[in-house]
């Protein structure tokens, strides 16, 4: 049952008289009656908009601490995160970026199979209840309603299916594989990204590495695992067509699947994962064969670990920055910012070697 605010109060104020007597009851009074009107006042200054919430509005005209607090109280996240936040974004935005972070995180799928096999193995969740939808930019990708079903299932441990953001498989997308290539998947982890790049080219040479032994041993990509520390490369000069180095980085844009980052990090992981990414850039740079690509990728889209990077490399390295999405987004580099795109937060750079 629907309640007007004003019941909502005279009932607690009701409640609260019988059991805490008359100072008591004041006490809620005054407390629900100000909140209430805070609230109210809120809402009537604006016309009423839809894709704003009450919250939201509550917030931006919240005046009676300051701003970065009441986002950081408001939202849960941490002051330091709000503060940068709102100097690059400013107040609407960055309410916005926080309010998307918070959300339920969506997933995505990429299934490795011919078109009437993928029929079949959707119909197969569907009848399953699970919802199928074809993802935006990825001609092999879908957005699932339900992750836990998905794994748990045989079919999808026969290993046609993997859990990967569209973001992140736009990444293998700017690597641009072809015929022919040798390539290096860097920091390759489990191996989704080399999966998807011997998927788009089944004649390329790919190797990969980690330094985790216990990602390589799930790594499908078998007899070309190397296990090493990329800011300390074991490679020749000038023997790849083309680098991923897909970077260990803040994180800050999988926050909505990974909520802990917030409270884990603080400012200063930061810039120390800037300098760990410069140094593998840099450890790396030389194995690219001249006029060859190094294709960067981070899930964040904090600003030292992406373009303040590249624009930090060249002044050492002589490289021209190509779109990396030319035919899906016109831009110098990709950058998503997840309540934009409702992907999670990414960041690609594709540099050509002079
Ligand atoms: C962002 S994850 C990569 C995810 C992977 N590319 C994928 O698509 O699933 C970063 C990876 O870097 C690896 N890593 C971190 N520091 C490293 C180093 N110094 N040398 C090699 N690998 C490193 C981690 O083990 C982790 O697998």
């Amino acid at each position: 049952m629907k309640k007007s605010p004003y019941h909502v109060i005279k009932e607690s104020v009701e409640f609260a008289k019988q059991k805490e007597g008359i100072y008591g009851a004041n006490f809620v009074n005054a407390i629900l009656r100000r909140y209430i009107n805070e609230v109210l006042d809120v809402i009537k200054k604006k016309e009423p908009d839809p894709s704003i919430d009450m919250f939201y509005r509550y917030i931006i005209n919240n005046r009676s601490m300051p701003f970065e607090k009441n986002i950081s109280i408001g939202y849960s996240f941490p002051e330091w995160m709000v503060i940068r936040w709102l100097k690059r974004y400013g107040e609407e935005e960055t309410i916005r970026l926080c309010a998307h972070l918070n959300k339920t995180p969506s997933f995505t799928v990429r299934i490795e199979a011919s078109d009437k096999e993928k029929e079949d193995i959707i119909r197969h969740f569907e009848k399953k209840g699970i919802i199928f939808k074809r993802a935006r930019f990825v001609n092999d990708a879908y957005y699932i309603n339900k992750l836990a079903y998905v794994i748990d299932d045989p079919v999808f441990k026969r290993g046609a299916l993997f859990v990967q953001d569209e973001a992140s498989q736009l990444a293998v997308i700017a690597v641009d594989p072809k015929k022919g290539d040798v390539i290096l998947d860097a920091c390759c982890g489990f191996g989704t990204k080399t999966a998807q790049i011997k998927y788009l080219a089944k004649d390329a040479r790919i190797f990969s590495i980690d330094r985790d032994m216990k990602k390589l041993n799930k790594n499908r990509n078998r007899g070309n695992l190397i296990k090493g520390d990329v800011a300390s490369s074991p490679f020749k000069k000038e023997i790849f067509d083309k680098i991923l180095l897909d970077a260990p980085c803040s994180s800050l844009g999988i926050i909505r699947k990974h909520p802990e980052i917030k409270w884990r990090l603080n400012e200063k992981d930061i810039v120390r994962h800037s300098r760990q990414q410069l140094a593998m850039i840099e450890s790396l740079w030389p194995s690219i064969k001249k006029n060859g690509f190094f294709i960067y990728s981070v899930c964040s889209f904090e600003p030292e670990e992406t373009q303040l990077l590249i624009e930090e490399l060249k002044k050492k390295y002589k490289f021209v920055v190509e779109k990396p999405l030319p035919l899906l987004f016109n831009n110098r580099y990709f950058i998503s910012l997840p309540h934009k795109t409702d992907l999670d937060g990414f960041f690609i750079a594709r540099l050509k070697k002079q």
